[in-house]
């Protein structure tokens, strides 16, 4: 019998509080009910960063309006849901809890099965939630925390086929931002600024194309930029807004850079297991940055390969793909118990040995 399946699911591992209500009809596209993020950038603004602390209290104080606002845009209430998907990791350790908490909370006085998910793969099946994209296809998968690429098998299953040995690029974006005094999330600053320098006028590294494979290394970028500020400052006594953005424009080139031509090698390992229609889809909040994105549609133009990245608020973090990612756990049969603990690790590829820094950052994904 075909069966139609209705998810609320809840994000919590960094610094979002989001709660969204996901459908599917067995062999349908899925659809989105509703999708409502509180972001918290500004009680972070003043310190520089996501306060581990200040952002879990908010998650606490805001999840059950999330999940109101969630149940009321999509015009249901728990008593329609099939199941409650949460984040349990990997994340900020009390963002996390705050979720499974909730999730729990709402699991143990409604009898609705619980699914944990990761939210890492939330991210990585991004694209087959907004175009229904089947397995296998190959993400790169780019955010604040991560940077990786991973061949999709099926929900559970993903194979790392390399990523970063330290910085991921948004952690990077972030850190040159701060450096150049544009506020944070630096992602999009860096992008605005970006678009009116010369990206030729600063020539920045191209980490580890010397190397084979398709790992990457991003902390060398921040250094580059550093010593390239500081000099510009020496010299002339402070950035004009010229020097500014073409600062902006040579690390973003740089990133861009890398990032296709270590594509291009994913994408030969990934064509070697000849799937039927190959796709190549980036996810993650990186996956925002229109230079990015249009290299990659670039590199798989060349290669005659689809690409596909998701709209730009379901690149950044949200609870559409966790509530996705978990209707896709339950429809296979999983199910998780009210022992479900939260994870601040938690790798996608299990059998791959951890990289060198991956994740250092751990919360962001
Ligand atoms: O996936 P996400 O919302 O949070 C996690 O890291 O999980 O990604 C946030 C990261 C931040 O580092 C932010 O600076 C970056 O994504 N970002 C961007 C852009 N928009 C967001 N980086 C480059 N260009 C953008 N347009
Ligand atoms: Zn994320």
């Amino acid at each position: 019998m075909v069966q139609t399946l209705t998810v609320l699911g809840l994000e919590s591992s960094c610094d979002d509080t989001a709660a969204a209500v996901v459908r599917q009809t067995e062999g349908e596209d899925a659809e989105i009910l509703s999708s409502v993020v509180h972001g918290q950038t500004e009680l972070h603004s003043t310190y520089g960063g996501v306060v581990p602390e200040i952002a879990a209290r908010a998650h606490a104080e805001k999840l059950d309006i999330c999940v109101k606002q969630a149940l009321a845009a999509a015009n249901l209430g728990l008593r329609d849901m099939d199941a409650i998907a949460v984040t349990a990791g990997p994340g900020l350790i009390g963002g996390v809890m705050s979720g499974v908490m909730c999730a729990k909370g709402l699991s143990a006085a409604t009898g609705l099965p619980l699914i944990g998910v990761n939210h890492l793969a939330g991210h990585a099946l991004t694209p087959r939630l907004t175009d229904g994209i089947s397995f296998p296809y190959l993400i790169l998968l780019v955010s604040g925390g991560h940077c990786q690429y991973l061949v999709a098998h099926g929900p559970e299953q993903f194979t790392r086929l390399g990523g970063t040995i330290d910085d991921a690029p948004g952690e990077a974006f972030d850190k040159t931002a701060r450096l150049l005094g544009l506020p944070q999330p630096g992602g999009p600053s860096v992008e605005a600024e970006a678009r009116s320098g010369d990206p030729k006028r600063f020539r920045f590294p191209r980490p580890l194309l010397d190397r084979t494979g398709c790992d990457l290394s991003f902390s060398g970028l921040k250094t580059a930029l550093m010593r390239m500020r500081d000099q510009i400052v020496a010299e002339k006594g402070g950035l004009t807004r010229q020097d500014r953005a073409d600062l902006c424009a040579g690390f973003q080139q740089a990133i861009v850079d890398t990032l296709a031509e270590k594509t291009r090698r994913a994408m030969d390992q990934y064509l070697v297991l000849n799937p039927s229609e190959p796709v190549i889809a980036v996810a993650g909040g990186v996956a925002a940055n229109s230079a990015i994105r249009a290299a990659l549609e670039t590199v798989c133009a060349e290669k005659g390969t689809r690409f596909t990245a998701p709209p730009l608020p379901l690149c950044t973090d949200n609870a559409a793909m966790i509530a996705y990612a978990g209707l896709e756990r339950f429809r296979a049969g999983s199910r998780d118990g009210l022992d479900l603990t939260a994870r601040p690790r938690w790798p996608l590829d299990q059998r791959s040995p951890a990289m060198l820094g991956s994740g250092k950052k751990g919360a962001k994904a």
